[in-house]
């Protein structure tokens, strides 16, 4: 790949001895790090020119999570899928690559959104894997890591997600606020789900202006090259007018199955949301394992 910035890094990395040896080609964290200029919202995006990831390893469940907007569920359905994924007697581990909001408990920084992940999954990572960018403030990201001097690079992200994935049989990412939250000046979120190379699942918060912030993010999605493989319909609202409409015009609409419907609980828990979604469709969803 040519390009007039410096090269950066095709970093080999080996998870553990035991494990094959991962090339991070050039292109993967080159193309990460060479845009110069922010792109205009909704312009249309090169194809991507990475390597899947974990290319040439047996297929695993992996995928992206975003949302219509921040709140609206995807740390609940995220932590719903790690919990299926479990009963179906996988390891599968939870990552929030970037926490923007969290607090020192017991002397060690705490998020919720990572705390619930962590807990919903069964394979032990240190935070600085799962979470390798956990900001204090409680802001868009790029925002919250200017405020520490921080700059959010995807090299970290990328390589902390391979050693995830080489410790699990599936890995279940939640991206940040919606599709297109920046990352850093010239990065944001579906870059980020873009270099993972990852099939995305779309929550959609139902409420009024949800059909419409779900088609654009359904368009962002295809824009990118990515593969959005279903979506998760979730009543954020106790009761909202016409939820049954507004469910109908996006099954029409989204060319991707719908999930599952999660109706407001009162016990958000993943085991309570997991109830309500029916996953066994999705690309690679592991058959169960009996070894638990
Ligand atoms: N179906 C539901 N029933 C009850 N409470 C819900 C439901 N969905 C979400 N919530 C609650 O709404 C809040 C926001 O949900 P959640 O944290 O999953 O959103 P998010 O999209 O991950 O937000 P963020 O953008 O901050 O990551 C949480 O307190 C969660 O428990
Ligand atoms: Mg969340």
């Amino acid at each position: 790949m040519s390009t007039d910035k410096p090269d950066v890094v095709a970093s080999t990395f080996a998870p553990t001895a035991d494990l094959p040896v991962i090339v991070v080609g050039e292109t993967v964290v080159g193309a990460a790090v060479v845009q110069d200029e922010p792109k205009p919202a909704g312009a249309s995006q090169a194809a991507p020119q990475t390597q899947p990831a974990l290319a040439g390893w047996p297929p695993r469940f992996s995928c992206f999570v975003t949302g219509t907007d921040t709140e609206i569920g995807k740390t609940l359905a995220s932590s719903a899928i790690l919990h299926a994924l479990v009963q179906q007697g996988v390891r599968a581990c939870g990552m929030k690559p970037v926490a923007a909001g969290a607090e020192i408990r017991n002397g060690a920084l705490h998020n919720d959104d990572a705390d619930m992940l962590i807990a919903a999954g069964n394979v032990t990572m240190p935070q600085s894997l799962t979470t390798p960018y956990m900001l204090m403030e409680p802001a868009a990201p790029h925002i919250a890591a200017a405020l520490e001097g921080v700059t959010i690079d995807p090299v970290p992200i990328l390589a902390a997600y391979l050693e995830i994935a080489a410790a699990s049989d599936a890995v279940v990412v939640e991206g940040v606020g919606g599709f297109c939250v920046p990352l850093n000046d010239s990065f944001d979120t579906a870059d980020l789900a873009q270099q993972l190379d990852l099939p995305v699942i779309l929550v959609v918060g139902l409420r009024l202006g949800c059909i419409s912030h779900a088609l654009l993010t359904a368009e962002a999605i295809a824009a990118r090259g990515l593969k959005l493989v279903g979506w998760i319909a979730n009543e954020v609202q106790a009761e909202m007018a016409f939820a049954d409409e507004n469910v109908a015009a996006l099954k029409q609409r989204i060319g991707a199955p719908l999930l599952g419907r999660i109706p407001r609980l009162g016990q958000p828990t993943a085991a309570a949301a997991a109830e309500y979604l029916n996953l066994a469709g999705l690309p690679n969803w592991p058959t169960r394992r009996n070894n638990q």
